[in-house]
Formats: structure tokens, sequence, C-alpha cells
């Protein structure tokens, strides 16, 4: 069923977390609503400070089908990412980016692999993981501490030439086969509220959405250079 990312935006959603660098602050105390509407309403006065946009899911693996038997996937390492490097899917930015979550000390993720060749990838980010991403990347305000028991789902990619061919589905399916071997209960996704296809995947394996990222970015003179944004997370 299509739904529409933008009804998760309305006012009275709460704050879970406000995410600037490597600190999250829990979102309920009101100075945080005083902001949150503020650089809402600076984002729409002015183009020097722009939003986008995640829709958040979550899941419990121990709900969802078991995957097909076939699927055999591999954790990933140094050797199997530096096979990686070499795909030419590596020259996209969407999946590079993701390969280079290993340089910030990311370590949980797996590929499928079929003769020899990746069909899909995914990170299965642990609160270890997450940690790393606050302190090294830039993105690290999209993903707030979790407890022992939940992971975040990010980075999923189908290599070019396996799309369209049912190869998301049954990943993911293998996927949160692996999440309820690892003992966790809840897992995350964030998917950008413009992609379809990802929205689509998600909708399509069980995923149950339950509010919005909303990012900020500033074009101020002085801001620009410290290159920090406001990651909002709501529920
Ligand atoms: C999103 C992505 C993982 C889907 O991979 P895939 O193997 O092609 O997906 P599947 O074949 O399993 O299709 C799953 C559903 O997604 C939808 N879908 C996939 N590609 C689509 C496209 N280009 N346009 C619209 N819908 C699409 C289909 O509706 C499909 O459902 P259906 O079979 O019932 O029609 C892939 O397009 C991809 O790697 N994109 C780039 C990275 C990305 O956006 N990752 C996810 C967010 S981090």
């Amino acid at each position: 069923m299509e739904q529409n990312p933008r009804a998760d935006a309305r006012p009275c959603a709460a704050i879970e977390w406000v995410c600037v660098r490597r600190n999250c602050w829990r979102g309920d105390a009101f100075w945080w609503a005083m902001l949150y509407r503020m650089l809402t309403w600076l984002s729409q006065i002015t183009p020097r400070v722009s939003l986008q946009r995640w829709v958040r899911f979550r899941l419990n693996p121990a709900d969802a089908p078991l995957p097909d038997a076939e699927i055999r996937l591999t954790a990933v390492s140094e050797p199997v990412l530096a096979a990686l490097r070499t795909h030419p899917d590596y020259a996209e930015e969407a999946f590079a980016s993701g390969i280079e979550f290993w340089d910030f000390g990311v370590r949980n993720g797996f590929v499928w692999l079929e003769d020899g060749q990746p069909r899909a990838f995914q990170w299965q980010l642990s609160a270890t993981d997450t940690m790393a991403l606050r302190a090294r990347s830039l993105w690290g305000n999209m993903y707030p501490p979790l407890a022992p028991s939940m992971a975040y789902q990010e980075k999923m990619w189908t290599f070019s030439s396996a799309r369209m061919k049912g190869v998301a589905s049954r990943f993911a399916f293998a996927m949160f086969d692996e999440a309820r071997q690892a003992g966790i209960t809840t897992l995350f996704a964030h998917i950008n509220e413009l992609n379809a296809p990802a929205l689509s995947l998600v909708n399509k394996t069980g995923w149950k959405r339950f509010g919005t990222i909303e990012r900020f970015d500033f074009d101020f003179p002085v801001l620009r250079n410290l290159k920090f944004t406001v990651a909002v997370h709501l529920q």
C-alpha cells in the first residue's frame, strides 16, 4: 500500500532524539521542541537552511518469514570489501559511501555472494557500530544510541546487474534471520522520503513506519565551515 511519507511530519509528533555530530540528547525537553519549530520555520523562509526527510521503520525479526534455504550470507571482512571495491558499482557514490563505513570502524555487515558474484550487501549496525559512526562520520547523527537487543539495517545495495529480480526482498529475509540468530529483537531502518524503490521494498518486507528523521543543514558563512547538521528523530 502506498503511503504518504509526509503524513508522519505532523506537528504533534514527539521528538525522540536530537543529534548533532557525536552527541545525541533525548528530545522530551521543551527547548528541543522550540529549536525544532525554529529550524522548520527557517527551512521554510530561507534556502540557507535546508531540510531532508527520512521515514523511520522498525521490525521484530522474530515476526518475519524464514529466508530461502539456499541463500548463504558472508560476513563483511577486509578481503570481502577489497573485492567489492573492484566492482563497477563502486563508482556510484551511494555504494562507495556505504563501503566507507568500514573505515569509520563499522564491522557488522553481510554480502550475498552467488557463483562468486555479489548480489546484495547491507550493514547491520550494532550499538558499537553506531558509536563509531557518531564519532567519525558527518552522517553519524542519523544513528542515535541503541540497546544491545537493537540494530539498524542500513545501506542496502542490490548490485546493478541483479536489480528488479526480487534479490533485495529475498536478501532482506536472510538479513532478518541473521538478526534473529544474533538475539536482536528490534531492527530499525530509515529511508529517504524520495527513494521510491526502497520505500516499496520496506513496505513489501514487513517493516512498520513509526516516524521521521528531519536533518537540517546550514549554509551560513561561519556555520558552513563547521560542517554540522542537526538531526531531529521524531516518532
Ligand atoms: C532499493 C533496492 C535495494 C531494491 O533492490 P531490488 O533487488 O531491485 O528490489 P526487488 O527486485 O527485491 O524489488 C522489491 C520491490 O521494490 C520495488 N522496486 C524495486 N526497484 C524499483 C524501482 N526502480 N522503481 C520502483 N519500484 C522498485 C518493486 O516494487 C519491488 O516490489 P514488487 O516486486 O512487488 O514490484 C535497489 O534499487 C538499490 O540497491 N537501490 C540503491 C540503494 C538504495 O536505495 N538502498 C536502499 C536505501 S539505503
